[in-house]
């Protein structure tokens, strides 16, 4: 369903009009709950007495076609791909980065955005082999992507539901007309046709939801320049063939109002392949947002604005580790870009040059990034770039200067590495819970996964960083993926005694729809679907109120 919107009319303050139209209010939370939507910060001090200690006991590596959990948790599927979510409306492909909205009147009700990340075509609109791209195949691919709104209701028994009947439920898709939200055209338009992409996100202090455009280039390509030729390389899909999009726009920072799905694109926090954005606000509300590009040797940002919550009015820097310097990315205070590009507008649509004229550092496929709430450390995690024989990745931690965010300078170490001592590889998506306790994805990717040096990991997983206790700091395996699959988009409920859990690309090494890698999650001789599930139990209880040995 495409949501249509006054492009002119998608200012900041405006954006935030539209929550007051809804019949619903947003609960506004404090700054630092960006992953998810967690109470407090600090109950790791206060464990809640209710609650039986855990003796904390984590799975081994395992390869299985199941979502393999330690004991005391269970997951139940709270929704999977092609799910209707309204008369005209289905759940779409390969969701990854999950935000929960709380929803003012009544607790036990909320709103779910889902991103879609991407689709393997095989299972979303049929074309696989040597078969010749259709119409048909690309307008079946361009609705699986984007993102899902889900209205969820949690029963008596504090289990979560979807309710396949609300209005609340909407998609935005890869044909949803959505505004750049900047003074001039993208391309010669004022708006976008789709969002695609979607890979992880943010949560904004005033109830919107960012959701990132990472590997934008396989839909319609990118524009790259040779000897300043502009020259269009081909995408993976191919729409581009069908529906002539520019790439530039796509590559964007998309905020949602998840009460009317409507979206606008970010020009000011640049273009690259976002893996999410993390914001915090500062006591005066202005925001920063942390923002990676997960491409290898690509770099790490942050937007500083200028103006109470706004994502369009500041400066965007780059990371240089080397000095601890947060370096402007500003057209009219730097030479070497007015020596380069035309305008600042040109700037951000080609952000990955300017970051590299101006000396950014290079960093090894920067993808989540968690602000620790209560140290207020930033980590971001660097999944692995086999260029530089970096297998395993690592979690770096920033500590910015008198840790204020706004700061110019700060300091960065690493704050775990992935291998066998610490039992994860390829760091991806973080989440922190109640107690201050750190949650990990890891991707490894299918094509490597249970081979080479990544044999001994097995499936992809879960990984729990206790706050305290006697495993505090040292990672233990919670779960275990299904066959192919990333767990992707960990988020908590408020109360903490629920994790929605993106599972992603079950079978995604599948070469025909009859031989397929799995049958996630309904078994049997089934196609593979991606979903989203709900894990509960005591230990989930346990770890998120602090209650660990
Ligand atoms: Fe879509 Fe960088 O993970
Ligand atoms: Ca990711
Ligand atoms: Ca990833």
């Amino acid at each position: 369903m495409d949501n249509k919107v006054d492009s002119t009319a998608m200012d900041r303050r405006t954006f935030i009009d539209f929550l007051g139209k809804g019949s619903v209010a947003i609960a506004f939370l404090p700054p630092f709950l960006n992953a998810c939507a967690p109470e407090s910060k600090d109950k790791s001090l206060h464990p809640a007495k209710t609650i039986k200690t855990l003796e904390l006991e984590g799975i081994l590596p395992t390869a299985s076609d199941e979502l393999e959990l330690i004991s005391g948790l269970t997951s139940r599927v709270l929704i999977s791909w092609g799910d209707a979510i309204s008369s005209v409306d289905t759940f779409g492909f390969n969701n990854d980065f999950v935000q929960f909205v709380p929803l003012h009147e009544n607790k036990d009700e909320a709103l779910l955005w889902v991103n879609h990340e991407y689709v393997n075509p095989m299972f979303v609109s049929g074309f696989y082999g040597d078969m010749e791209k259709t119409q048909e195949h690309v307008n079946q691919e361009r609705y699986a992507v984007g993102g899902s709104i889900l209205h969820i209701k949690k029963d008596q028994d504090g289990n979560w539901h979807f309710q396949p009947e609300s209005s609340l439920n909407k998609r935005v898709t890869g044909t949803t007309e959505i505004p750049f939200n900047w003074h001039t055209e993208i391309k010669g338009s004022s708006i976008a046709i789709g969002t695609l992409a979607n890979c992880s996100g943010g949560y904004t202090p005033w109830g919107t939801v960012l959701s990132c455009e990472e590997n934008y280039d396989g839909a319609y390509g990118e524009t790259i320049y040779v000897d300043g030729e502009a020259t269009h390389s081909p995408s993976y899909y191919g729409w581009e063939n069908f529906y002539a999009e520019p790439p530039e726009h796509y590559g964007w920072v998309v905020e949602i109002d998840p009460l009317t799905g409507r979206a606008q694109k970010h020009i000011a926090l640049g273009r690259c392949a976002h893996e999410c954005a993390y914001v915090q606000q500062l006591p005066d509300e202005r925001v920063v947002v942390y923002t990676g590009d997960d491409a290898a040797g690509e770099h790490l940002y942050k937007f500083i604005s200028s103006q109470p919550n706004s994502l369009k009015e500041g400066v965007l820097y780059v990371a240089q580790l080397e000095t601890g310097t947060w370096i402007p990315i500003d057209y009219e205070n730097q030479p070497v870009l007015q020596e380069h590009f035309e305008n600042q507008t040109e700037v951000l649509i080609r952000l990955r040059e300017a970051a590299k004229l101006l000396g950014g550092t290079p960093l090894n496929r920067p993808e989540d990034i968690e602000v620790d709430p209560v140290t207020g450390n930033v980590l971001v995690a660097l999944t692995n770039n086999a260029s530089k024989a970096d297998f395993m990745g690592q979690i770096l931690k920033v500590v910015e200067a008198n840790n204020q965010h706004d700061s110019l300078s700060f300091t960065s170490e690493t704050y775990l590495a992935g291998g066998l001592e610490t039992n994860f590889a390829c760091p991806d998506n973080m989440a922190f819970d109640n107690a201050g306790n750190l949650w990990i994805t890891s991707d490894i990717s299918g094509s490597a996964m249970n081979d080479g040096v990544y044999a001994p990991f097995k499936n992809n997983g879960l990984f729990l960083v206790p706050r305290n206790g006697e495993h505090a700091g040292k990672p233990i395996q919670i779960a275990s993926a299904p066959f192919d699959a990333e767990l992707t988009g960990p988020c908590f409920s408020p109360d903490g005694k629920t994790l929605f859990l993106s599972v992603q690309h079950p079978g995604d090494q599948s070469t025909s729809p009859d031989d397929l890698s799995s049958h996630w999650p309904e078994g049997g001789n089934s196609v593979p679907k991606p979903s989203v599930v709900c894990i509960t139990g005591p230990s989930l209880e346990a770890i998120t109120s602090g209650n660990l040995a």
